[in-house]
């Protein structure tokens, strides 16, 4: 979603603004704009569209040593180029570039409209801009702190102001603001993909501080003007992982990084000696483990359906209750919060609204939340009481893969862990151990057969639905399948129990409308393949994923290796992602960024 980046310091900062607004361009956006102060004059540029149409229509003569950028999301008004950050306040020396939502943003703007503020755009950042332009305070901190005092809701924010050319002032409340620290430069960012190729030190903003950036250094303190102490953080980001490394897509670079990403997830992680995990992120005694009574996993999209991957194994592993739910329909709901519950909060970002609201409802409770997230120091890892960093590395596409791979895998860790605690035996433990060890091979295995994946791609690019069933573990496969191929595609795709055929879906099976089952040869195999004989008896195309037995009965099977049972499902999922690239890229579609998504939903 909407992004920010700014700069000040000895060089003119238009190309580092123009080359982060490109790094943050996967984030998913409709517009950008550029302002610099060149002089004593704010120049602002915004386009509609690609941030390189922003760059092709900036004139060459515009740099400035202080700037910002932004790409923006529509949320108040229409993609435009009027709607497009920054702001400016009337006077026009103020410019505002805004993550977030103000909730009192029409009640501000119709007192400023009685005072004869006249707005130029539809948002609600240009509130921001006016009170800003309008405090009495001159020092630029001070009269941002003074408009932030009458705004409710949530904000990333960066300013700039043509009269005091040497600063940019930026707040956080809800939404993340990244400092980055350079030499007699410092570069401001809400996402370190736009900071990595300048610095490794960075500084993460907390809810409620401001921070005034000058080319010497920064300050930061409390909207009530106490000053905080910050650490520094050395990023370990391999510049490299955020590009696309050859590929012709981010989306088939991270599919091909997965046996390095659970690599990553893996790492000095298993023990066989007491056949367990280690997490050091999850801080609870055996005592309190055996103390869970039941597993609670929040998270949204392709974060969620890892999440029931997730609960199926813990359930099995751990012998615990588990269950997951979409932490967008659990925080509306006035959940009854169980102390004894463990919650896991799932999200690759960590940025996720929804997620994090989740969260602060849990613990508002009383309860007990860990998370499960990728982006080390992120708001929901903050917010959580430790976790398990799933160190899958950057995911930059919208379509989560490895993330998605990775996240499984860390869930069966956890299920190690508190199985181990509780009644797994060391045999047991021993053979998942076994399992997870194999995965990084067997997914180069599944890569090796994507030519015979990209062929079977045919049947979804040439239909306008298909139908994605699988039982059990492979529910939440054939879920996120269905998600894969409609996010990348656009092909209409369902997912359903496979159970639930007979109970509505089989209406619509005719010739055209090809199904994926999902068939490992596990103890319910009999009952896949009585669903694909039903399917084909009615004329539909059935492409089979699962294990070599049972590659006769489908009109195609996509082939993976055999693991444990229990982490079977982390490899079902693999063809299915390749199956939705190749349908895509021969529809033509643009991958990476799929039409209206975006890559962190950092609003409700
Ligand atoms: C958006 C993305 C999905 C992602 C979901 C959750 O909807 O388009 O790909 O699965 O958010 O994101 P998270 O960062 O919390 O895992």
């Amino acid at each position: 979603m909407c992004g920010i980046v700014g700069y000040v310091g000895r060089h003119n900062g238009v190309p580092v603004l123009l080359e982060g607004l490109q790094r943050l361009e996967y984030r998913g956006y409709d517009s950008a704009g550029v302002a610099v102060v060149n002089g004593d004059q704010l120049r602002v540029h915004k386009a509609e569209g690609r941030v390189r149409d922003l760059a092709e229509g900036l004139p060459k003569r515009v740099n400035g040593h202080v700037g910002i950028a932004h790409t923006r999301w529509a949320t108040h008004g229409p993609p435009s180029d009027v709607n497009s950050h920054p702001h400016l306040d009337t006077e026009g020396n103020i410019a505002v570039v805004h993550n977030g939502i103000l909730e009192n943003a029409a009640a501000l703007r119709a007192e400023l409209e009685a005072d004869g503020v006249t707005f130029t755009s539809d948002t609600d950042t240009e509130v921001l801009a006016h009170l800003i332009g309008r405090s009495t305070h001159e020092d630029l901190e001070d009269a941002v702190r003074d408009a932030l005092a009458k705004v409710g809701g949530t904000y990333g924010l960066a300013v700039i102001d043509a009269r005091q050319p040497d600063r940019i002032v930026v707040a956080r409340n809800g939404s993340p603001v990244v400092l980055g620290i350079g030499n007699r430069e410092m570069f401001v960012a809400s996402d370190v993909a736009a900071l990595v190729r300048h610095t490794q030190q960075v500084v993460l903003l907390d809810d409620g501080e401001l921070a005034t950036l000058t080319a010497d250094g920064f300050t930061t303190s409390t909207l009530d003007r106490r000053p905080t102490q910050k650490e520094t953080l050395e990023l370990d980001a391999d510049v490299s992982s955020y590009d696309k490394g050859g590929y012709d897509h981010f989306l088939r670079k991270e599919i091909a990084d997965q046996p390095t990403a659970v690599e990553g997830t893996l790492r000095g992680r298993l023990d066989h000696r007491f056949a367990t995990a280690h997490l050091g992120g999850i801080e609870l005694t055996a005592r309190e483990l055996r103390g869970i009574r039941r597993v609670k996993i929040l998270g949204c999209g392709s974060a969620y359906y890892s999440g029931i991957v997730g609960a199926n194994i813990i359930e099995s592993l751990a012998r615990l209750p588990a269950d997951a739910e979409p932490a967008s329909e659990f925080r509306y709901r006035n959940p009854v919060i169980d102390p004894d519950t463990l919650y896991l909060a799932v999200s690759q970002s960590g940025e996720t609204f929804d997620t994090l609201a989740a969260v602060q409802e849990v613990q508002r409770k009383g309860g007990r939340v860990l998370g499960v997230v990728n982006v080390v120091g992120s708001s929901i890892a903050r917010a959580c009481e430790g976790g398990v960093y799933i160190h899958a590395g950057p995911e930059i596409s919208v379509a989560s893969t490895k993330a998605f791979t990775s996240t499984a895998v860390a869930f069966a860790l956890i299920a190690l862990h508190i199985g181990r605690v509780r009644d797994l035996s060391p045999a047991d433990g021993e053979r998942l151990i076994g399992g997870l060890e194999r995965l990084p091979e067997q997914l180069e295995e599944i890569m090796a057969t994507e030519e015979h994946i990209a062929r079977v791609a045919g049947r979804f690019s040439d239909a306008t639905s298909a139908f994605f069933i699988g039982r059990v573990g492979g529910y939440p496969v054939a879920l996120e399948g269905a998600q894969k191929l409609k996010e990348v595609s656009y092909v209409h795709a369902e997912a359903y129990p496979a159970s639930e055929l007979k109970h509505g879906p089989l209406a619509l099976v005719t010739t055209d409308l090809p199904t994926v089952v999902v068939a490992p040869d596990d103890h319910l195999a009999a009952k896949n393949i009585s669903a694909i004989e039903q399917i084909k008896a009615r004329g539909g195309p059935v492409v089979a994923v699962g294990h070599r037995v049972l590659s006769e009965l489908a009109d195609d099977t996509l082939i993976v290796p055999k693991n444990e049972p229990e982490l079977d499902p982390i490899l079902l999922g693999v063809p299915l992602q390749l199956l939705a690239y190749h349908a895509a890229l021969v529809l033509g579609r643009d991958v990476d960024q799929p039409r209206n998504l975006a890559k962190s939903v950092t609003v409700e």
